[in-house]
C-alpha cells in the first residue's frame, strides 16, 4: 500500500477524468475505478459475426482526459486491437487526451532482431499505439525499458517492486540467510534492487535457449548453500525458465525456493508445471488476470491497482510520479 501525503490527496471525483477498459482484464480496471473513486465508463466492446472487434464508446468523452486501461495479454491480438480501436474511437469522439494503461505489454520479448529477418514487433506495437492516438502511455515492468525510447510520448514504466518487497518483509524473508536470484543475465538489475531492499545477496542464473519457450541452465555465479532463495523475474511464461533454475539452486544446496514475477503469463501447462516443482510459493501481481485454480495452489496474487491508480492521479494532476518509483 502506498503511503500518501495531505497535499498528494487530490481526488479525481467531479475531474474532467474518465477510464474505460476492454475486456482483457476488467476486475483490475474495477480496483483501479475503485481506488480512484470514479465510476469505469460505459462502452461495448464485442465481436462482429466475422470476428472482427466492434467499439462503441456509450458516453460523451469530448474535452475529458481519458484513461483506457488494457494489458495485451492473451488472447494478446485481440486484446490488442480492441485497445487501438477504442483509442481511435475515443479520438475520432474529441477526447482531450489519451492515455493507454498498459500494464503487461505483449509482444515486449521480440524488442530486437538476434538473426537474419527476424521482425522488432514490440516497435510495430509502440507505432501502432501511436497512429491510434495515445497521448502517453503507463506500464508496468517493461521486459526491456529501452522499449520506451520506442515512443515519441511520454511513458511511465512502473515498478512492481515495493509491492513485492513489502510482500517478502511480511513473510520475514530477509537478511543475509536469503539469497536473490537473477534467472538470467538480462534481470540482474531488477535482482539486486531487490537484493539491497531485501538485505539479501545476489546470485545469477546464465541460461540459454536453445529453441523458443525452452531454457537450460548454464551456470549459476553466487554463493547459495544452505540459503533461501527468492527469484525474481518479470514473467512467467512456459514456467520452464524458473522451475529450471529452482532445480538448480536446489543442487546446489539452496533449502528452500520461493518466486516473484511481475507478469503471470502461465501459459501452456505453466501452472501444472510449477504446481508440481519444489517451489513453495509464486508471488505475481494482477497486471493479467490468474486463474482461481491457481490461486488455490501456489500463487499468491498481488495487486498493483493503487500503483495504477496513483500513476492516473497523479498524470492527471500534472503531479510527479517519481515517488511511484520509491
Ligand atoms: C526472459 O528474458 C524473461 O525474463 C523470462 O525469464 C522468460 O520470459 C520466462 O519464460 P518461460 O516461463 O517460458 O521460461
Amino acid at each position: 500500500m502506498l503511503v500518501l501525503e495531505k497535499e498528494d490527496m487530490k481526488s479525481l471525483k467531479g475531474e474532467k477524468v474518465k477510464i474505460f477498459t476492454g475486456n482483457a482484464n476488467p476486475q483490475l480496471a474495477r480496483d483501479i475505478a475503485a481506488y480512484l473513486e470514479v465510476p469505469l465508463g460505459k462502452a461495448m466492446v464485442g465481436k462482429f459475426t466475422n470476428n472482427e472487434i466492434a467499439v462503441k464508446i456509450e458516453e460523451n468523452v469530448r474535452g475529458t482526459d481519458v484513461f483506457v486501461i488494457q494489458p495485451t495479454c492473451h488472447p494478446v491480438n485481440d486484446h490488442l486491437m480492441e485497445l487501438l480501436i477504442m483509442m481511435d474511437a475515443l479520438s475520432r469522439s474529441s477526447a482531450n487526451t489519451i492515455t493507454a494503461v498498459v500494464p503487461y505489454y505483449g509482444y515486449a520479448k521480440q524488442e530486437k532482431k538476434t538473426s537474419g529477418r527476424e521482425p522488432i514487433t514490440a516497435k510495430l506495437v509502440a507505432n501502432l499505439m501511436t497512429v491510434a492516438s495515445a497521448d502517453r502511455l503507463i506500464v508496468v515492468d517493461l521486459h526491456a525499458p529501452a522499449i520506451q525510447g520506442f515512443f515519441d510520448i511520454p511513458v511511465d514504466n512502473l515498478y512492481s517492486l515495493p509491492v513485492m518487497v513489502n510482500h517478502f518483509v511480511k513473510r520475514g524473508l530477509t537478511g543475509s540467510n536469503l539469497v536473490v536470484v537473477s534467472p538470467d543475465a538480462g534481470g540482474v538489475a531488477r535482482a539486486r534492487t531487490f537484493a539491497e531492499k531485501l538485505q539479501a545477496s545476489l546470485a545469477i542464473i546464465f541460461k540459454r535457449r536453445p529453441r523458443p519457450d525452452v531454457s537450460e541452465v548454464t551456470e549459476v555465479v553466487g554463493d547459495v548453500s544452505g540459503k533461501v532463495a527468492v527469484i525474481v523475474d518479470d514473467m512467467i511464461s512456459t514456467g520452464g525458465t524458473l522451475v529450471n533454475a529452482a532445480n538448480a539452486l536446489l543442487a546446489r544446496g539452496a533449502t528452500k525456493v520461493w518466486a516473484a514475477a511481475t507478469h503471470g503469463i502461465l501459459a501452456g501447462d505453466a501452472i501444472n508445471i510449477i504446481g508440481n516443482s519444489a517451489i513453495e510459493e509464486v508471488v505475481v501481481t494482477d497486471t493479467i488476470p490468474i486463474p482461481a485454480f491457481a490461486r488455490e495452489g501456489k500463487f499468491v496474487v498481488l495487486s498493483v491497482a493503487s500503483l495504477l491508480g496513483e500513476a492516473i492521479r497523479r498524470n492527471y494532476f500534472h503531479m510527479s510520479v517519481s515517488k511511484l518509483f520509491t
